[in-house]
């Protein structure tokens, strides 16, 4: 390895960094998730494409144009460890050894902060803490075993800086997120394992279209008339998963060796921290 990182830094190396690394990505089928494949497909990496649902899951492979060999599927909820374990599995075994990981899976329940009851919390922070961290945990096993580093991200939310009404426990979740992985960050650098985190502001997804949806019914408007005030206001547009995807593609990369911990806002400038 450190051979291998002199030669980067000296900048004499020519092959494609990606070529023979292989991530998984979470949530693949959703909408930031399929924005995230791919950008990282454009990069030329090879990829385990996991989703909960298998339906969508197989659906968002068929749409891709890339020679098989650079491509697996694999099905998982999350919250059950010995899936996420088996997905981790699956991709040594398909791949050989494991580069990266894209926690992207996640959830949201809306509600008004005095009516949210203990299990709306608890199956936010199930989801996007505890099932995040156990995927980190698979990772970096999976990852090791290869006898390298590798690097993680984490997608969290500008809802972990921020207070967005009706989000509360979204909000903690992805707050912890964002600790967690600094924390992780720290404990796992002598691994030479590198994770950092993106906050996404406004993506167009199914997510948001829910958010808007909540939004339209409470107060009487149409869901498109809500969604249209979910743009960034710096960029006057709404934010393409893919470019979320760019983003995590050079926080996995050799170039962002030197970011760490961080939890770096996709928003287009719309949280100022
Ligand atoms: N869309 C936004 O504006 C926005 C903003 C900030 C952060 N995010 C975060 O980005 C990530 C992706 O969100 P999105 O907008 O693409 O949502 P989405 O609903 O379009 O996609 C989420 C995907 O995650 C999968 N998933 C959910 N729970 C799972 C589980 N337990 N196991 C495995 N898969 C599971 C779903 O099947 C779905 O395919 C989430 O973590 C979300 O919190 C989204």
């Amino acid at each position: 390895m450190a051979a291998e990182k002199e030669i980067s830094v000296a900048g004499t190396v020519t092959t494609n960094e990606w070529s023979d690394r292989a991530v998984v990505v979470t949530g693949a089928a959703g909408g930031i998730g399929k924005g995230i494949v791919a950008a990282l497909l454009e990069a030329g990496a090879k990829l385990v494409l996991s989703d909960a649902h298998s339906d969508q899951l197989e659906h968002a492979l068929r749409s891709l144009d890339v020679p098989r060999d650079r491509l697996s599927s694999f099905v998982a909820n999350i919250c059950d460890e010995a899936q996420v374990n088996a997905l981790a599995e699956h991709a040594l075994e398909r791949f050989g050894k494991l580069y990266g990981w894209v926690n992207n899976a996640g959830t949201i329940e809306l509600g008004p902060a005095l009516e949210t009851t203990r299990t709306a919390v608890l199956t936010q922070l199930d989801t996007n803490v505890v099932a995040l961290f156990q995927c980190c945990q698979a990772a970096v096993r999976a990852i090791l075993g290869g006898k390298s580093g590798g690097a993680i991200v984490n997608v969290a939310s500008n809802a972990g800086k921020v207070g967005f009404p009706h989000m509360i426990g979204y909000s903690a979740s992805k707050a912890a997120v964002i600790n967690l992985t600094r924390n992780l960050a720290e404990e796992w650098a002598p691994l030479d394992i590198n994770v950092n985190a993106v906050c996404p502001g406004s993506v167009r997804t199914a997510m948001l279209r829910r958010v808007a949806e909540y939004h339209a019914e409470r107060n009487g408007l149409q869901t498109d008339e809500v969604l249209a005030g979910f743009i960034s206001h710096q960029l006057s547009r709404a934010i393409e998963p893919v470019e979320v995807g760019r983003v995590v593609v050079f926080l996995l990369s050799d170039s962002a060796r030197i970011i760490r911990g961080q939890a770096i806002n996709v928003d287009a400038g719309d949280t100022p921290y």
